[in-house]
């Protein structure tokens, strides 16, 4: 099934321990920024999981204390804690999974993008030492401008010479768990049903809800499609407001990347039947890079779904054309950006 949350997908009936069967928690997973308001309830959840054996928690400080409050949760996993640059490569030898919510959120009036300046260097330092010390890892990144962080991830692993593009994330998770809530609301369903493919990007207009693809179908009018995608394409300012400079969505991003680590466990330990929506390398448009649903596998992406952007509505055709020049350019930026680094 492609529509569970996390949660639900780790107790699949023949893995849950009520069949006598328990599930092995024999992953490791490091996170990148765990002192941060997405990586503490992140690390937390991430504790939760009965496939994870080791959690390291890596920030530039506070991470002592996150990592003693979380470690005497009686789950399986042991955590670990790591700070500062000196500790990175200890945190990330023999990880799995690398997530990475390291960097500034925005504030109120702000775009994405107005992170780049900050966020690049940031991603680019963490990728390098991932690339040195865990390259076979997937590797989940969050941290924005997703757009362009994503790009730079895979120069720098370009240029370390291990860059296997089946292997890293942007985490557009949080797309797909909004466009879920937001349809299941308007159309009164069961939330655990509910199940919206996003594709693009994560930025304003370059997340696209494709609702025309909502499993179980809907029928919606010209108009609630107009307000669902709208609200879909800014629920992260709707958040920042909200907070009211005090930073943007952390619990829910956590909930989300959550499910996407959960999912990636699985797909790890050999579950054949893991789809997430993800910002990949992609050749199913023009552009090198493109957030559609992928098959993921012990190997990281294991197939493209070339059909889910087949038969879109005349709305979604319009609106997926409309969006290529911004995220074009937001790739680009990324690529120069690593590029023209020393
Ligand atoms: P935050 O400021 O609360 O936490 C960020 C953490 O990163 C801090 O603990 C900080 O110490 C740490 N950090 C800074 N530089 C670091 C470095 N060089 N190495 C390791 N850690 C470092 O911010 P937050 O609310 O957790 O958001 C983090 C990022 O996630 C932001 O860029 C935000 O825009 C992004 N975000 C993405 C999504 C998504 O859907 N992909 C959703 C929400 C937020
Ligand atoms: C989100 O979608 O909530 C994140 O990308 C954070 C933001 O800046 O909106």
């Amino acid at each position: 099934t492609l529509r569970g949350s996390f949660a639900r997908k780790a107790q699949k009936p023949n893995q849950s321990s009520h069949h006598g069967l328990q599930l092995q928690a024999s992953y490791k997973v490091a996170i990148l920024g765990a002192a941060g308001g997405i990586g503490q309830p992140l690390a937390l959840l991430i504790k939760m999981s009965p496939l994870v054996s080791a959690l390291n928690l890596y920030d530039i400080a506070n991470v002592k204390g996150v990592a003693a409050d979380i470690s005497h949760c009686n789950t399986p996993s042991q955590v670990l804690d790591f700070t500062g640059a000196s500790e990175l490569g200890n945190c990330l030898k023999g990880v799995n999974v690398v997530v990475i919510p390291a960097g500034v959120p925005r504030k109120p009036g702000m775009t994405r993008d107005d992170l780049f300046n900050i966020n690049a260097n940031i991603v680019k330092t963490l990728v390098e030492a991932v690339a040195d010390n865990c390259p076979d890892a997937f590797i989940h990144i969050i941290s924005n401008p997703v757009n362009s962080t994503v790009p730079i991830a895979a120069e720098v692993l370009k240029q370390k010479g291990v860059y296997d593009p089946k292997k890293l994330f942007g985490v557009t998770t949080l797309d797909v768990v909004r466009a879920n809530t937001f349809v299941a609301e308007k159309k009164n369903l069961k939330l655990i049903d509910v199940d919206v493919p996003v594709i693009g990007g994560h930025a304003g207009i370059t997340i696209l809800p494709l609702l025309s693809k909502t499993k179980p179908s809907v029928s919606l009018t010209d108009e609630e499609v107009e307000q669902l995608t709208v609200r879909i394409q800014n629920a992260g300012t709707e958040v920042v407001e909200a907070k009211a400079g005090a930073g943007s969505a952390t619990l829910s991003m956590a909930y989300a990347a959550a499910r996407f680590v959960e999912s990636s466990l699985r797909a790890l330990d050999g579950d054949g039947d893991v789809y997430e929506c993800s910002f990949v390398q992609s050749d199913l448009t023009d552009l090198p890079f493109f957030a559609s649903r992928v098959k993921l596998g012990r190997k990281g992406i294991e197939a493209m779904i070339p059909s889910d952007l087949q038969g879109l509505s005349e709305y979604e055709e319009k609106a997926l054309e409309a969006l290529k020049p911004e995220l074009k350019a937001s790739i680009e930026k990324g690529i120069a950006f690593a590029q023209k680094q020393p």
